[in-house]
């Protein structure tokens, strides 16, 4: 049995895509999802898909090992980040080496880097009139967005696409490839 954590900070449309793609997989135990946001969508969510979440503040993430005395007890074989928006301490990247993936909705090292979340990356393709974007899933370390790229899966973007539909087509890549990938990374598949 391998066991997942997932971290997300909003909707969270990503972890309901993971928690439903897995769940009738015996391999895979979804242990819990943490959040940095007490009134996220995701923590709804959770509670609706019967999946243990639980919510830490500032102080707990960057001022003690308060989060990494609760996901040792997780014994994680992955960490995924599903729209978490806060930047990993090194004392969780030193515990689980290779072990935190993340998503990023572009094409890596493209619209990457602080600020460039949710919206902001979507709004700066059109902005740019990029003629294609994409996914990346990459391994995270103490820079944001610069870890070891996993995957990246490309869609094209045309003169009428708007932020929001670049954002509806990087979801659905999203949604398709996210589990898949992480069912690789755990060989269960
Ligand atoms: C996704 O686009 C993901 O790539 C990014 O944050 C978004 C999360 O969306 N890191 P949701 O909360 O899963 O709906």
């Amino acid at each position: 049995m391998k066991n997942i954590v997932l971290f997300a900070s909003g909707s969270g449309s990503n972890v309901e895509n993971i928690v439903r793609y897995f769940q009738d997989n015996s391999k895979i135990n979804i242990s819990a999802v943490l959040s940095n946001k007490k009134d996220a969508k995701v923590l709804d969510r959770c509670n609706n898909l019967k999946i243990n979440a639980l919510y830490f503040n500032r102080n707990a993430f960057y001022a003690t090992e308060c989060v990494l005395d609760i996901l040792k007890t997780f014994n994680p074989d992955l960490i995924v980040l599903a729209g978490f928006l806060w930047k990993i301490p090194e004392n969780l990247i030193a515990a689980f080496p290779d072990k935190i993936v993340n998503i990023h909705p572009a094409l890596l090292p493209k619209y990457g880097g602080k600020g460039m979340y949710g919206n902001n990356v979507h709004e700066a393709v059109r902005a740019n009139n990029e003629t294609e974007t994409g996914i990346t899933i990459h391994y995270v370390n103490e820079n944001y967005d610069e870890g070891a790229v996993i995957r990246q899966v490309k869609t094209s973007v045309s003169a009428d696409d708007t932020p929001e539909s670049i954002a509806r087509k990087v979801h659905e890549l999203e949604y398709e490839y996210f589990p898949k990938v992480i069912a690789q990374l755990l060989e269960v598949e």
